[in-house]
C-alpha cells in the first residue's frame, strides 16, 4: 500500500481529487465507485470546485445502503449519494447506483448490483473511508476477503457511531447491503482517506497489522493499486510513519 500523509483534510481531498479527475480525463466510460461517511466529503468538495465537463459523463457506484431505509429517508445512502456525489459533481442520475435496501428479494439485488458493476466495465477508482471496527463499506469484521454484495447485520459499535444522523439510537437500521470485500477488491485503484485520531487504529491495523477478517481493511494489502490518505492524526499509530514521508518525499518523477 502506498501511505501518504498530508496536512489536513483539504488536503487530502485536493489529492485524491486529483487522481479521479487525471482518470476522467483519461478514459472515456470512467467508472467511480462513491463512499458516504464524513471522510469523502472533501474529495467530493474538491471535485465539485474543479468540476470538469467529462465528470458528467461518467457512471458511479456507492459501497453500501442501509437494508429498510426508503430511498426519501435523509439519511439513506440514496439520499446522501444524491445529495453529495450526483447533485454536486452534476452526474447523470441514470448512471449513479446505489445497492437496493428495500428490494423485495434482497440476495436477487445483491446479484443484480454485481452484475451491473461488470456491465458497466468494472470500478476503475474506488473511493473509501474506513470505520472505528475497520470495516470498509459496510463489511464488519469476519467478513470473508472473497465476499461480494450481500446484506450484513451491523455491529453494535457501527450502529452508535452512525446514531449521529438519526434522531434516536433506536432509528439505526440493523441491516445493510454492502459490496463485499472481493468486490472492492476487483476495482482497478483503490483510495481509502481517513483523517482524525478516532480512525488512528483502524488504520495501523489495516495497513500494517496481519491480514485479518477481524480488520476488514487489511484485505487492501492485497490489493496492486491501494493508495491510503491521511492526516497526521490519523497516522499516528502508524509504526513507519516516517518511511511513508520518505517515500513521498523521494518518490520518482513519473509518480509525480
Ligand atoms: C459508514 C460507511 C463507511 C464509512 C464509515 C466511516 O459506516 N458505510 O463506508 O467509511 O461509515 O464513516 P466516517 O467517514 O463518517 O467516519
Amino acid at each position: 500500500m502506498q501511505v501518504i500523509i498530508l496536512p489536513s483534510a483539504a488536503a487530502i481531498g485536493d489529492y485524491a481529487a486529483g487522481v479521479i479527475l487525471r482518470g476522467v480525463a483519461e478514459r472515456s466510460n470512467y467508472v467511480l465507485g462513491v463512499a458516504t461517511g464524513s471522510s469523502p466529503l472533501p474529495v467530493y468538495e474538491a471535485l465539485e470546485r474543479r468540476w470538469i465537463p467529462e465528470l458528467a459523463g461518467i457512471s458511479a457506484f456507492a459501497l453500501d445502503e442501509y437494508v429498510g431505509l426508503p430511498y426519501s429517508h435523509p439519511e439513506s445512502y440514496h439520499s446522501v449519494i444524491d445529495r453529495e456525489v450526483t447533485t454536486r459533481l452534476r452526474l447523470d442520475p441514470n448512471r449513479v447506483h446505489v445497492p437496493d435496501g428495500i428490494a423485495d428479494d434482497p440476495a436477487a439485488a445483491a446479484t443484480a448490483y454485481e452484475t451491473a458493476i461488470r456491465d458497466a466495465g468494472g470500478i476503475d477508482l474506488q473511493l473509501l473511508g474506513i470505520g472505528g471496527s475497520g470495516h470498509i463499506g459496510f463489511n464488519e469484521p469476519t467478513s470473508s476477503f472473497a465476499s461480494r454484495t450481500r446484506i450484513k447485520t451491523l455491529t453494535p459499535e457501527t450502529r452508535s457511531d452512525n446514531a449521529r444522523f438519526f434522531s434516536s439510537p433506536d432509528e439505526v437500521p440493523l441491516h445493510c447491503m454492502t459490496q463485499g470485500l472481493g468486490t472492492i477488491l476487483d476495482a482497478r485503484q483503490v483510495l481509502l482517506v481517513a483523517t482524525g485520531e478516532k480512525k488512528a487504529s483502524a488504520i495501523a491495523r489495516a495497513v500494517e497489522g496481519p491480514l485479518t477478517s477481524m480488520c476488514p481493511g487489511s484485505a487492501l494489502q492485497l490489493h496492486p493499486d491501494a493508495t491510503v490518505l491521511l492526516d497526521e492524526a490519523a497516522a499516528s499509530e502508524l509504526t513507519l510513519r516516517d518511511y511513508y514521508r520518505f517515500v513521498f518525499e523521494h518518490r520518482p518523477e513519473w509518480q509525480r
